[in-house]
């Protein structure tokens, strides 16, 4: 009770405080084009509330580092000792339209005031079957489309393996090594980035199998292993992939290998599943990462960016896969009304420019990395689309040491994978934030190089 009455202090005393400091306005720190740090970091304000939180909070959560936000605007957010920073993080591929986007936030108002909750699996809300019928336009197949909303992105990808297994009549699901679909049992099963988000859970979700992703399949896995070693083709419901892996590392295979898979997978009545929670909704310069291939999935998972940081996701399957009956599946949560709005505001954005200036700043963002990968011997790699950009170092630990370095010079961006840095802006970011986050970027990886020499 008492660490609770401290967190709950030291917001008190935050908001206080930062109305007497004369905080810059919305548009004021929109516009801001580079960091402003005004204490060493974390400040006083942000190691109070990281003490507070760390009395109460669930030990598990994977804190990179001592960042407090307070509030946001477009690309930069403030810091609860009114630190302004560039967020080339997007609260991790979330705020896709930017912090607090006035249109985002006017439809979640207008939304609020008038219906907070109804759940959508029990009776008939306007605004969720609205959603539907956007993301269904919007989805990246030429069929009809029909969508089930949920809270998370996990959620949506636990409803696929339940309607592809549903639909099929069989329980087999391949995923890829490398790829990461969530938390939950069923996308924790899939998930096969890092051990660590196994252990101690076992037994996971039976029926799950896994295989090289990408460059790392050049010789058919799936066809030379898995079918003719492990289970039978006719056995398989689906394929879950990400068209470019996320948490994994920013990992975007080559050209061909997605149509391989869509291939395989019309040759033997499997379905495919685009899991574009992280590199869906325009983040790549396209509305799906799928179609820089021209690969149509059987269903395709959005979250992360869909709602443009209130909780939503979604799962779209062709409209003649859902042949699943009433009460087969359902959410007391998902579709909120209030999520709902956002994400039709949030579509809108994306597709009256969001997703241009994704590709235009991400093209330029790209660019400036590879010139700098020329200069710089410590980046292995630079990849990417759009503004899903991965920095590969030689070692996690230089990952690391580089994130913390932009940290402490004001810019956000976070470790994916085993030694990749990605870049994951608001969809809003201008080249000048851009050009920026370029510079810090290089400054950052120049300390850690030259630490690494001196300790060398
Ligand atoms: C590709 C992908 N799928 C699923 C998820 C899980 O989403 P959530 O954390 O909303 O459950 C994530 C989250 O990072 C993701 O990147």
């Amino acid at each position: 009770m008492e660490a609770e009455h401290d967190v709950v202090e030291a917001e008190l005393t935050l908001h206080a405080a930062g109305d007497a400091a004369g905080t810059p306005s919305y548009d004021q720190l929109a516009a801001m084009t580079a960091p402003r740090l005004v204490t060493e970091l974390p400040g006083p304000r942000a190691r109070a509330v990281i003490e507070a939180d760390a009395r109460v909070t669930s030990p598990s959560l994977p804190r990179a580092y001592p960042f407090v936000p307070a509030r946001g605007a477009g690309t930069m957010v403030e810091d609860v000792d009114g630190n302004v920073f560039l967020d080339l993080n997007a609260a991790i591929a979330v705020c896709s339209t930017g912090h607090a986007h006035p249109k985002v936030v006017e439809a979640i108002r207008e939304q609020a005031g008038k219906l907070l909750h109804y759940s959508a699996s029990d009776f008939y809300l306007p605004i969720y079957g609205e959603t539907c019928a956007a993301l269904d336009r919007i989805a990246p197949m030429r069929a009809d489309a029909r969508s089930f909303l949920t809270n998370s992105g996990t959620e949506a990808v636990e409803a696929a393996i339940k309607l592809a297994r549903h639909h099929t009549g069989r329980q087999y699901v391949i995923a890829f090594l490398g790829a990461f679909h969530g938390r939950s049992y069923g996308s924790m099963t899939l998930t096969a980035s890092s051990a660590k988000y196994h252990e101690g859970f076992g037994p996971l979700l039976p029926g799950v199998l896994h295989a090289p992703y990408g460059a790392d399949d050049p010789d058919r896995y799936i066809e030379r292993v898995i079918f003719k070693r492990l289970v039978k083709p006719n056995e398989i419901a689906a394929i879950v992939v990400e068209p470019i892996q996320g948490e994994g590392g920013y990992v975007v295979p080559p050209d061909g290998w997605l149509a391989g898979l869509r291939e395989l997978c019309d040759r033997h009545g499997i379905l495919l599943v685009a899991d574009e929670v992280q590199s869906g909704m325009g983040r790549t310069g396209r509305m799906w990462a799928v179609e820089h291939w021209g690969v149509e999935p059987d269903i395709v998972l959005s979250g992360k960016g869909i709602a443009s940081g209130m909780p939503l996701g979604a799962m779209t399957a062709r409209a003649d896969l859902m042949t699943w009956g009433a009460g087969a599946h359902g959410s007391t949560y998902g579709g909120n009304p209030v999520a709902c709005a956002a994400a039709l505001a949030t579509i809108d954005l994306i597709r009256g420019g969001l997703a241009d200036n994704a590709a235009e700043v991400g093209g330029f963002l790209l660019a400036g990395l590879r010139e700098l990968q020329r200069r710089q011997p410590l980046v292995r790699d630079v990849r990417g689309l759009g503004l899903m950009i991965g920095v590969e170092f030689e070692s996690g630990e230089v990952a690391d040491a580089v994130e913390h370095a932009c940290f402490r010079r004001g810019a956000l961006v976070l470790r994916a994978g085993d030694a990749t840095i990605r870049m994951s802006p608001p969809m809003v970011i201008d080249r000048e934030q851009a050009a920026t986050g370029l510079s810090i970027f290089e400054e950052a990886c120049a300390e850690v190089a030259a630490a690494g020499r001196a300790g060398a």
